[in-house]
């Protein structure tokens, strides 16, 4: 998480934060040697040659900043601005972004000069102005900007910016975030098509890495032979992932028949094989699956059973009895077949394994079946259509929808008043006629929590402010 580590005034810099950062030296505008993190330096210099196209020439009065550097320069400001100014613009050791090497204080070069990063000189707003707008195209942010003192700690300095990667500049730049707001406030949910042979966590682990945040989920978990429809919340949005996980998905899977294997799919341990008998009666058995049924959990599954993973006694070759689990076929349809192979769509509900299913339909068929190919092509609202692969979200080609797009809730706007008992987390009155659960939203449209229908009232799910 290097490139979004949060320091500020209630976030000292770690020691363990150095052990991942590579430091180059350079010089800065007086010819004195200085530090800097090699990532930051080399966006800097595109940064600079760029700006040199629009006539602005960019040099770098500050960058890496040790600690007693930073102590220096506070007894420097309070000599020349003053013990107010000093406390107001100068970080407090250990707190400032200089100590990370990914922060510089541009210095703006006028009549072969380069003007002091020191206040704000009204003669230089117009081009400082003109330097933030291409900030985003090289990875920085304008770390305090004019208006958001009481976030950032810090009045208006436009001339210090922080590295935090192009990929995350862009979504700073284009919501007006901090990046206090980015770390706290940015949530939602991005549709991924997962590609076969990564697992869901592979997936969740790149888009933590990407967007630099920690609090990140998937839902329903695919496994590596699979792909197709995988939600992932970012942010606030974690917090209903159990929602998106409960509802309907739709899968097409092939299916090899007269062979059985330990993890009944493909990827697993050929166990048996047997003759595959005529199929003409494939479709009344598919249709007969048209139920709810006990279906038993695969043994290759994380299901636990007395504390302990069912693939951990496989692996241990112990033995184990495997849990039931009702599940409902809503539809089913065959796609294709040929001799001793055929395709489906199924629209199963929470907790129903393909893997399972065919395993079973081999049963009714009287030979063995396992699974070759598995995609989810819709996990409740949404469709494999509006999903984005890891590459296409690199490229910045993705959306980042808000949970009431992508959850199946009614959806609520409230005037000021309940939004107030919202806020303060009361129960309110179910006037709605809500049955489950509703998303209330503020005028702005803001999300300020899920509330679900007890004993006649609304009561918080869960809290978004
Ligand atoms: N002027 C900034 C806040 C610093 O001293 O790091
Ligand atoms: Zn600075």
């Amino acid at each position: 998480m290097t490139n979004t580590t949060l320091i500020n005034k209630d976030n000292k810099i770690k020691e363990s934060f150095y052990k991942k950062v590579n430091f180059i030296d350079i010089k800065d505008i007086d010819g004195n040697d200085t530090k800097i993190e090699k990532e930051t330096y080399e966006n800097y210099l595109e940064l600079q040659e760029f700006l040199k196209t629009k006539n602005i020439i960019i040099g770098i009065d500050s960058a890496y900043r040790s600690e007693q550097r930073q102590s220096e320069l506070y007894q420097e400001f309070i000599e020349r601005y003053g013990k107010e100014y000093a406390d107001k613009i100068v970080a407090p050791v250990g707190t400032s972004e200089h100590h990370s090497g990914l922060a510089i204080d541009l210095a703006l070069k006028s009549n072969n000069e380069y003007l002091d990063a020191d206040m704000v000189h009204e003669d230089q707003e117009p081009i400082y102005k003109e330097v933030h707008k291409h900030l985003k195209d090289f990875g920085f942010i304008l770390r305090y900007p004019e208006g958001k003192e009481h976030i950032t700690g810090y009045p208006y300095e436009p001339w210090h910016i922080r590295y935090v990667g192009k990929f995350v500049a862009k979504i700073i730049y284009e919501k007006n975030y901090t990046l206090e707001e980015y770390l706290t406030d940015f949530s939602g949910i991005i549709l991924v098509n997962k590609e076969k042979d990564m697992t869901s966590f592979d997936v969740v682990n790149e888009i933590s890495h990407l967007f630099g945040i920690k609090r990140v989920g998937h839902t329903g978990t695919l496994d590596p032979l699979a792909e197709g429809v995988l939600l992932v919340a970012i942010g606030k949005a974690t917090k209903v992932v159990e929602l998106l996980t409960a509802t309907y998905k739709e899968y097409i899977a092939t299916v090899k028949l007269g062979i059985k294997t330990d993890t009944l799919d493909i990827t697993g341990k050929v166990l048996e094989q047997n003759e595959v008998p005529n199929l003409e009666n494939l479709d009344e058995v598919l249709n007969s699956f048209k139920k709810t049924y006990l279906q038993e959990v695969p043994i290759y599954s994380a299901v636990k059973v007395n504390g302990k993973k069912l693939y951990e006694y496989a692996r241990n070759n112990e033995q184990v009895e495997l849990p039931k689990k009702t599940v409902t076929i809503k539809e089913i349809e065959l796609l294709d077949k040929t001799e001793d192979t055929f395709k489906f769509k199924t629209l199963v509900s929470k907790g129903c394994y393909i893997r399972s299913l065919i395993n079973d339909i081999g049963n009714e068929l009287n030979t063995y079946a396992t699974m070759t190919e598995l995609t989810r092509t819709k996990q409740g609202k949404v469709s494999i259509e509006e999903t984005k692969t890891l590459k296409d979200i690199k490229n910045g080609n993705f959306k980042i929808y808000e949970i009431d797009e992508v959850l199946e809730i009614p959806v609520i706007v409230v005037d000021s008043v309940q939004e107030q008992k919202i806020r303060t987390g009361q129960k309110i009155n179910n006037d709605y006629n809500i049955k489950e659960k509703v998303i209330f939203k503020d005028q702005n449209n803001f999300i300020l929590g899920i509330y679900e229908s007890k004993e006649g009232l609304l009561s918080v799910w869960k809290n978004f402010v």
